[in-house]
């Protein structure tokens, strides 16, 4: 039996085209949806109607790139760059988890606001901790969001606590991990995850290429954030071309049959665009971040004009909002700086861009997902726009702005993932 959705429905048909349609029918059968219908055909008048009325029913949102652990001191430590940042908060926070009670704990917290919050789908990092990377893997299944979730390899350059003692035993103890959880859950997978070059040893490298292609794993890293950031890794690589060769010398920058996403792309060069591009990768835009970080402003506009797959992230604790609603905002006003202050060769993102982003333009990292087209597996948020009041009387497109911009998590009535209806209750 399938179920029906009435209200207003706005999605991301292409980039350039928004399809907005009032009081329609959205007919879902399992997981996938059937069709976006103005009269209901007498065919679906048996399945159950869930009517939204006013309501705006929207696809559900993409965050291609969170880390999990880190939630729990988002909004604090907001006062360095990237490198300092990551020894003085970061890593010390990523080793408690080595305690499972704190992992319990936090990965607990972490887990229910991003079920309340807009995020349907999600590539996660978790810290190298195999025992709370199952727990978190076990927490975000209840919670009914479909995830990747990175054990996180790193064997040098980071305090001792977080270094695995060797590349051999990084590769072990993923490659033991991956067979416990790859086919445990429904909506939970893992995903190879070297945390970024600095890092990650050229032994755990290959490691992990082994176990990627062994298991067909799709990859998730950091790529560009930071201007020390590059410099250090062009000293560490001395034979790569750029950042990006660094990672396809391992062959792990796209691989065949699982795609890979690199978070910030803030300072790619030519070379590094020609391989995200060629090789299919996608970039995670994460400007909460980059402006936390003062990383620096990506250059999404070129990455569209090339025809590189880019999607949103929110790069917890870097960003310190879940919400890909807010990502989407924070896109178009780096967008706007950039084409301000850096070239007005690139111009700023519209927000029905940033709404793509959002929604397919990460969503295709994980299939056929975040447009309301037939064929596509069904995953919607069902927002109440009543309660951000206006005199004015807007169209479904001008009150999709409204929620993007002014909008939180106490909008969203309803969610839905895969044709199913989350609960809102909080685990136990
Ligand atoms: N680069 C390597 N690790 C991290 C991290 O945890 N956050 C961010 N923003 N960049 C990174
Ligand atoms: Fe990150």
């Amino acid at each position: 039996m399938g179920i029906v959705l009435k209200g207003n429905v706005c999605y991301s048909q292409t980039i350039n085209k928004l399809r907005t349609v009032e009081n329609c029918y959205l007919v879902c059968e399992g997981k996938y949806l059937l069709g976006v219908f103005k009269t209901l055909p007498m065919l679906y008048k048996e399945f159950p109607l869930a009517d939204y009325g006013d309501c705006l029913i929207i696809p559900g949102l993409c965050d291609l790139h969170v880390h999990a652990p880190q939630f729990a001191f988002r909004g604090l430590g907001m006062d360095m760059e990237l490198l300092d940042w990551l020894n003085t908060y970061t890593f010390p926070e990523e080793s408690k988890y080595i305690e499972i009670d704190y992992a319990n704990k936090a990965y607990g917290i972490f887990t229910e606001a991003l079920k309340r919050s807009a995020t349907t789908r999600a590539c996660i990092f978790a810290t190298l901790h195999t025992p709370a990377t199952m727990l978190l893997m076990e927490k975000l299944e209840k919670s009914g969001i479909v995830s990747m979730v990175g054990k996180v390899g790193m064997d040098r350059n980071c305090p001792d606590i977080l270094r695995q003692v060797s590349a051999e035993a990084a590769y072990l103890s993923t490659k033991a991990w991956i067979e416990d959880s790859l086919d445990k859950f429904e909506r939970t997978t893992p995903i190879i995850t070297p945390r970024f070059i600095p890092t990650c040893s050229d032994e755990l490298m290959r490691g992990f290429k082994k176990l990627q292609a062994q298991y067909s794993l799709p990859v998730q890293s950091h790529l560009s954030e930071n201007i020390g950031e590059v410099e250090w890794v062009s000293e560490l690589c001395p034979s790569s071309a750029s950042y990006a060769d660094a990672y396809e010398q391992f062959g792990l920058f796209g691989s065949e049959g699982a795609p890979t996403v690199m978070a910030h792309c803030v300072y790619c060069n030519e070379k590094d665009d020609e391989l995200l591009q060629k090789n299919g990768v996608y970039v995670a835009h994460c400007p909460q971040s980059n402006i936390n970080l003062a990383s620096g402003i990506a250059p999404v506009r070129r990455y569209l004009k090339k025809g590189i797959n880019t999607g949103l992230g929110s790069d917890v604790a870097g960003g310190c909002h879940l919400s890909i609603l807010r990502a989407m905002s924070d896109a178009v006003g780096a967008s706007k700086l950039y084409w301000r202050l850096i070239s007005e060769e690139y111009e700023p993102l519209t927000l029905n861009e940033a709404f793509y982003l959002g929604t397919t333009g990460g969503g295709s990292f994980f299939g056929k997902v975040g447009k309301f087209e037939p064929g596509y597996e069904f995953d919607a948020l069902v927002i109440d726009d009543s309660t951000i009041p206006t005199t004015n009387p807007l169209t479904l497109e001008e009150r999709l702005a409204r929620v993007i911009y002014c909008s939180n998590d106490s909008h969203i009535i309803a969610k839905y993932v895969r044709g199913e209806k989350l609960n809102n209750e909080p685990d136990k």
